[in-house]
């Protein structure tokens, strides 16, 4: 089909099944987005006019996908017409792809239709739009569906994945994890399992739907916190993770009250200079006018946040982390989340950073933190974030920073 590329045996399973739904759950580097591009392709090429459709949890790993499908055209010696924005398209005589988000509820979708629906990285799209707005689109044309994904715990991709095993005619599953890719060089998986605590590792690369062990954050209270469809009033706080040795800077802007609030943005930069960093955060910031910022000072002191506070940011408050308060700013969080408090949005590496974040009982107490070397920038801004948030009963705002705390 494609020269000079031969599916290994796991990728040769999905191609060969004729199940209306596949569901291909394995480890990293697999080759789950090669396959999708081969899938992609055959069913361009198959003669038959084909609507195909490739959602991912953000347009960057829809584009991935996307370009590995035109690079196997290419090389198939076909030259479709191609698009790339606003979002990227190709057509090929009657034949269609493109690549879409979908994240933000898949809204520019709805009320198309398609032959050939593949979701990439499927555990980390809301169920909702694999439920409502992609299903829906298969309707009228019979067509199929493919989910494909890195484990993310014991949600719907998991039901859909036990559904195949039990099933296997309108529900085809496999599981498989990464050294099954016979490409895979084992020094780099023995190299990422040095990097990983073993329960990170069996999720990430040994594709098992691991779940509740040690997780601070339970995969059920996220999914639910998608789905969330809360106002948007109140006021806006945020908080600031400042990058230290190799970590990301992150920032999480949040709106509401402690009892119903909304994560408004979640962004992080890596390898800035501190000059960088510090105008990145305040220009975002000065865009949505918080009310209170809090600014992890552990470590860096006083410079950052000054530097901030005179970058158009005066009301930024800094705060030392202790083992006592980050356990707070932490069980907050998880309370939020717990309780349905909290809004979130699926973006693919708060939803990691969040699935991996461990509690670890140690001599000294428990230990709160990204398991093995996993950041944990994201899940520390967006727990700054929900501690500056005003408590419902006053609706006002304590800024004296240490009183507040
Ligand atoms: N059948 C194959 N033939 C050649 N290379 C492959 C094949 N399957 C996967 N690969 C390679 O393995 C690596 C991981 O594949 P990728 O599709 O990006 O994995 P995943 O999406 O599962 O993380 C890539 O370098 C890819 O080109
Ligand atoms: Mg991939």
């Amino acid at each position: 089909m494609i020269s000079g590329w031969r599916p290994h045996a796991g990728q040769q399973a999905f191609l060969a099944s004729n199940a209306p739904v596949r569901v291909l759950a394995c480890g990293r580097r697999w080759g789950k987005t090669e396959v999708i591009a081969a899938e992609i392709v055959r069913t361009l090429l198959g003669g038959a006019p084909r609507q195909v459709l490739l959602v991912a949890p953000s347009q960057e790993q829809a584009s991935l996908g996307f370009e590995r499908a035109l690079e196997f055209l290419h090389r198939a010696g076909v030259r479709p017409t191609v698009r790339r924005t606003p979002a990227p398209t190709l057509t090929l005589g009657q034949s269609r792809l493109w690549a879409r988000s979908g994240a933000r509820g898949g809204t520019l979708l709805r009320g198309r239709k398609a032959h050939l629906i593949i979701v990439d990285e499927a555990a980390y799209v809301p169920e909702v739009v694999v439920t409502e707005v992609l299903m829906p689109m298969l309707a009228d044309t019979g067509g199929r569906i493919a989910l494909v994904s890195t484990p993310r715990g014991k949600n719907y991709f998991y039901r859909l994945y036990q559904q195949g095993q039990e099933d296997g005619i309108r529900v085809w599953s496999l599981r498989s994890p990464s050294w099954h890719n016979p490409l895979l060089s084992p020094t780099m998986l023995r190299m990422q399992a040095s990097l990983m605590t073993q329960r990170q590792f069996q999720v990430e690369y040994g594709a098992q739907f691991l779940d509740e062990a040690g997780q601070v954050f339970r995969t059920e209270w996220v999914d639910r916190a998608l789905l969330l469809n809360l106002p948007s009033d109140g006021l806006v706080v945020a908080g600031v993770d400042w990058a230290r040795y190799r970590d990301f800077t992150a920032l999480a802007l949040v709106q509401g009250t402690r009892n119903q609030a909304k994560l408004l943005l979640i962004r992080r930069w890596q390898q800035l200079s501190w000059k960088e960093q510090v105008e990145a955060v305040a220009q975002q910031l000065r865009e949505h006018n918080p009310v209170r910022v809090l600014c992890d000072r552990t470590g860096i002191g006083d410079p950052l946040l000054e530097a901030l506070q005179q970058s158009g940011v005066p009301c930024a408050e800094g705060i030392a982390f202790t083992p006592a308060l980050k356990q707070n700013l932490i069980e907050n969080l998880a309370l939020m989340l717990e309780q349905g408090r909290l809004q979130l949005l699926p973006d693919p590496a708060l939803l990691n950073e969040l699935y991996h974040f461990e509690a670890t009982p140690t001599e000294r107490g428990t230990r709160l933190q990204g398991a093995g070397n996993t950041h944990d920038d994201l899940v520390i801004a967006l727990a700054l974030a929900a501690w500056a948030l005003p408590h419902a009963s006053t609706g006002s705002i304590l800024t004296s920073g240490r009183k507040s705390l």
